[in-house]
């Protein structure tokens, strides 16, 4: 595909006699004639709820990461409400000029604890946690100190989000990037690397693999080869863990994982990043970290529904174990169904495989016509053929919104020639 739309952007662009800038338009007609382009839905009401409206219409919804269905809970709101009531609706500025709000800081005394680390440094996105802590980690931001600039190399795990990879573009750390989840190739590619300063980046829970992470065994790879670890949870925190605190919690291993970082926008319900770690490391990253100290804090009403957030997770077990059954009923469901659902894991976000990009988009205009919004991860945000849904399972759906989803899916999947019709397959 990548190869077609190369071709075809070299011809017009020449036909045309345009480049760079001037070529946009060319681009963009070719993202929307490969069915690349992404739809942008507008939700009118019921924002990340189960069921939402779109153009007057009613969806029900498979795509909001609010696992906990924390978005639209009264106690949530209520907090919010209150801090703007409280401290107006932004922080004032960068946490070292006026941003640095009691609340920000209670926020993050409270994911410190969610998460069993020492201490936590919150941003407003987990974009922006990302895209800055490597290179505070590997450059530091005065020469010499406690590493040098061109002496370190981040190891990154080919799947993981693209904010890491952006993250890795800032640094002049050596990246290197190891196969999914191969320990081998990790090892491997550490022995060959002579940089002193080694940081292995991966993901805690890969929501499109349908994988929790074996952190134990990645743990144990780091210290042999002298390398740090840095975990992104954004998917694991507030879903897997006795108490809700991610895969470190999972493990129990909080005090093995260098840098943790996570983001409020999944299982909190709301949005903001935070990277956590021993208290020295987030001393360091609080000045450190370049969008932390150049760009504007958390808002503060942001901080105050996510301390209620936190408080809900550290007590949700029950929860949890109504959202890991939904899961399970739905990923069960399709598996019966006869559809190839990846991954080794039980996790609320269920990658259901459709391979063929073209056939992910047919199924995906009939889940629409049928009032079904779930999204489609294609090339170029999976590998080239391995298009697959992300569905994610909520709290809140119901049974009699995952069957209807279920008996959607059977319905296309036979008209698409992906399913025999059965017994099981009505249609
Ligand atoms: C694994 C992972 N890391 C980081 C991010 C970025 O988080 P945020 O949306 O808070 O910027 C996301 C969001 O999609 C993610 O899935």
């Amino acid at each position: 595909m990548l190869r077609t739309i190369v071709k075809a952007y070299k011809e017009r662009t020449q036909q045309a006699g345009v480049s760079g800038f001037d070529s946009i338009p060319i681009f963009v007609d070719l993202m929307n004639e490969s069915l690349i382009y992404p739809p942008f839905t507008t939700i009118t009401s019921g924002v990340n709820e189960p069921e939402c409206t779109v153009e007057g219409r009613k969806f029900l919804l498979f795509c909001a990461n609010n696992y906990l269905s924390l978005t639209e809970n009264r106690r949530v709101k209520k907090a919010a409400i209150a801090a703007i009531e409280k401290y107006g609706v932004g922080p004032g500025g960068s946490r070292v000029i006026a941003g640095n709000v009691d609340i920000i800081e209670e926020l993050e005394r409270r994911i410190a604890r969610l998460t069993g680390t020492e201490d936590c440094l919150t941003l407003p996105t987990g974009y922006m946690a990302n895209v800055s802590v490597i290179k505070a980690v590997l450059d530091p931001f005065f020469f010499g100190m406690p590493v040098k600039k061109d002496s370190g190399a981040v190891f990154l795990d080919e799947f993981n989000h693209g904010s890491v990879q952006d993250g890795c573009e800032v640094t002049t750390a050596e990246k290197i990037t190891y196969a999914h989840d191969d320990l081998d190739d990790l090892e491997r590619k550490l022995k060959e690397c002579h940089r002193p300063n080694k940081l292995i980046v991966t993901e805690g829970v890969f929501s499109l693999e349908g994988e929790i992470l074996d952190l134990p065994a990645y743990v144990r790879v780091a210290r042999k080869h002298g390398a740090k670890i840095m975990i992104d949870d954004a998917h694991g925190v507030g879903v897997i863990g006795e108490r809700g605190g991610g895969i470190v919690d999972y493990h129990d291993c909080a005090q093995d994982v260098d840098i943790l970082m996570g983001c409020m926008y999944k299982a909190f319900g709301g949005t903001g990043g935070y990277l956590c770690g021993t208290k020295p490391v987030v001393d360091y990253l609080r000045v450190a970290v370049r969008s932390s100290i150049l760009s504007s804090a958390i808002p503060t009403m942001m901080a105050g529904a996510m301390i209620e957030a936190v408080d809900i997770i550290e007590n949700g077990q029950e929860l949890r174990r109504t959202l890991f059954e939904k899961a399970a009923y739905l990923r069960n469901g399709l598996v019966e169904r006869g559809f190839t659902v990846l991954g080794r894991d039980l996790i609320p976000s269920v990658p259901l495989f459709m391979g063929d990009e073209y056939l992910g988009v047919r199924f995906t205009e009939e889940l629409h016509k049928r009032g079904i919004l779930c999204s489609l991860v294609r090339w170029p945000a999976a590998p080239q053929g391995k298009a697959r849904f992300r569905i994610i399972v909520m709290a809140r759906h119901s049974y009699e919104q995952l069957d209807r989803f279920l008996d959607a899916c059977s319905e296309i999947g036979v008209e698409l020639g992906m399913l025999e019709a059965s017994e099981k397959n009505r249609v």
